[in-house]
């Protein structure tokens, strides 16, 4: 089993998030600022959070591999790369993004709180892509109506969704995040029969039960992001999404984040809700929810984290010690184990 991602991904759903997504400015006293705040996280969320056990707040450091080419670790994560936009029926756009924020809470208050001082340390060596404040909507639901993150893994089936583990052992415990800013059309979502909204899904609305899988739609986005290694294991991702907007504004929008120990199971799943499986039997949450951010993002483990802080670079990993080859009488060549021979 993959040991446990150490930032602290695994946290239940909150009622609370603030999703910060920066750009570093290109001068090496950027560079410096940034690692400073690399050391210093764990004692600011302690700092702000302590004061309440019940807010649970937390903060989750992501990297986006531009940065991580000019932090000179000297190794990079093997799944680290760019967000590839895809052009399908719809699009998912690429956006920019250096550094991701993902903090969660039971209090609005300690997430705002925990941006503030970030954006206090960063403020002036760092561009704002996007500020998106999320929210708990009664039992879990987006705002299309559906109870959104029941099949989550649970478990240990959730850290070895998400941990990198022995394929990449020096980064071991990291992960990868992907996450995609989506706006609703809820006019044109609201405009259709609720049995069709559930075949959109692929599970009823009110009770959140699942259609069994000969009555769900090829679309359904619960088959279209269903999705299985050769020998037939399903490939889970651990999703934290939540509801935005402004009523004012008539802003209604889903924040999707999604967390794997590899990006390549996120990307399929994209690839065929944007595309179709097969092309042009696609999603259609996309008909009413258009994608205006997407960025990929690889998260330290907090040892790492802690390197990248002190800015020391990460020697490869050593060699694996060779198995001894078996002589040819079968024995290791390790000569007797039995006392006084
Ligand atoms: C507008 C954006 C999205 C909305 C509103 C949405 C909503 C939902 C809902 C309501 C469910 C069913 C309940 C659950 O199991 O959580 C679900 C399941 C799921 N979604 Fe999404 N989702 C969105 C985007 C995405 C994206 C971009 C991905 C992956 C790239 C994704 C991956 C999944 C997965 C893996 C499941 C579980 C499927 C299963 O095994 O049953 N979702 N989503």
């Amino acid at each position: 089993m993959p040991p446990i991602a150490n930032q602290p991904i695994e946290g239940a759903l909150t009622r609370n998030a603030i999703f910060l997504t920066l750009s570093l400015h290109q001068d090496d006293a950027a560079l410096s600022v940034f690692r400073d705040l690399c050391a210093d996280l764990p004692s600011l969320v302690r700092a702000v959070g302590f004061r309440s056990a019940e807010a649970g707040l937390s903060c989750v450091l992501g990297l986006g591999s531009g940065l991580w080419d000019r932090l000179g670790i000297g190794l990079a994560p093997a799944g680290l790369h760019p967000f590839r936009e895809i052009a399908g029926v719809h699009r998912a756009p690429a956006t920019p993004g250096d550094i991701l924020f993902h903090i969660r809470a039971e209090r609005p208050d300690y997430c705002f709180e925990l941006a503030s001082q970030i954006m206090r340390r960063l403020g002036a060596v760092a561009t704002v892509e996007d500020e998106t404040q999320g929210f708990k909507f009664f039992d879990n639901r987006d705002l299309l109506g559906f109870v959104d993150g029941t099949e989550n893994p649970q478990g240990v089936d959730r850290a070895a969704a998400v941990a990198i583990g022995d394929e990449d052992p020096a980064f071991a415990g990291g992960s990868y995040v992907i996450v995609q800013k989506y706006l609703h059309d809820l006019a044109k979502w609201e405009a259709m029969p609720v049995e069709s909204q559930e075949r959109v899904i692929g599970r009823h609305k009110l009770s959140d039960i699942e259609f069994p899988d000969a009555d769900k739609a090829s679309f359904a986005h619960n088959v279209l992001t269903n999705i299985n290694d050769a020998q037939g294991n399903q490939l889970q991702i651990l999703r934290d999404n939540m509801p935005f907007g402004s009523p004012a504004h008539g802003e209604f929008g889903t924040y999707f984040i999604g967390y794997a120990r590899e990006p390549g199971r996120i990307e399929t799943m994209l690839e065929n809700m944007f595309v179709g499986l097969s092309p042009g039997n696609y999603d259609r949450i996309l008909d009413v929810s258009t994608a205006v951010t997407g960025g990929l993002f690889f998260v330290p483990a907090a040892g790492l984290l802690d390197r990248i802080g002190a800015g020391q670079a990460l020697a490869p990993p050593a060699p694996a010690e060779p198995e001894p080859e078996p002589r040819a009488d079968g024995s290791l060549g390790l000569g007797s184990l039995k006392q006084g021979d």
